[in-house]
């Protein structure tokens, strides 16, 4: 069965004036999608090669396999981490205590921080260890996946340029703080709920 792009939770234009309904449009229709159309190419491609037992060609496609299904899975977890501006609510209760006992009052700045100085592509992340039980912020180049870390996914953020650039050129500083205007807080408590 092949993958799709799942269906957003809002309009284009609904988290403007954060990120414009061209940038949204353009991050969905055409990079995510991308990712989803050569995702299903590879595995058609690996299953081929299994048929013809050509293990070489088999270890050489999940390269693709890896980046193409990594973008589609970080695509689809970045995308219920937004919401409509105030509509996204705000940490609550023990989520919100479990992010000031390891945060302060600094979980923004710190997310921020960390996020600039990813060289190139990648990711950020809030995630949850289970080891350790508490939260952690993590990065990941290219479309890693953030259980590569041994961390449950709670929050991405999208730090290739492309995420950015339509709206905010290159200061990916910038982007980061919109963010925080459109964080679907909604979501990140209910993935740390199931996470426990
Ligand atoms: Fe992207």
């Amino acid at each position: 069965m092949e993958y799709s792009l799942p269906a957003l939770s809002f309009e284009f234009d609904a988290l403007e004036p954060y990120l414009s309904s061209e940038a949204i449009a353009l991050h969905y229709e055409k990079h995510h999608a991308g990712y989803v159309k050569n995702l299903n190419k590879a595995l058609t491609d690996w299953g081929d090669a299994e048929k013809h037992r050509n293990l070489s060609e088999q270890i050489r496609l999940t390269q693709a396999i890896r980046f193409h299904g990594g973008g589609h899975i970080n695509h689809s977890l970045f995308w219920e981490n937004l919401a409509p501006p105030s509509m996204g609510g705000e940490p609550t209760g023990a989520f919100r205590q479990a992010l000031e006992d390891r945060f302060g009052d600094r979980f923004q700045d710190q997310f921020i921080a960390k996020s600039v100085v990813v060289p190139g592509s990648g990711w950020s992340w809030l995630g949850y260890s289970k080891t350790d039980r508490s939260l952690h912020i993590a990065t990941t180049l290219q479309h890693d996946l953030l259980v590569m870390n041994e961390l449950v996914p709670l929050l991405c953020v999208d730090l290739w340029e492309h995420a950015y650039y339509i709206n905010y050129k290159n200061d990916r500083h910038n982007f980061l703080q919109a963010i925080f205007s459109i964080m679907n807080w909604k979501v990140v408590q209910k993935r740390w709920e199931e996470a426990q």
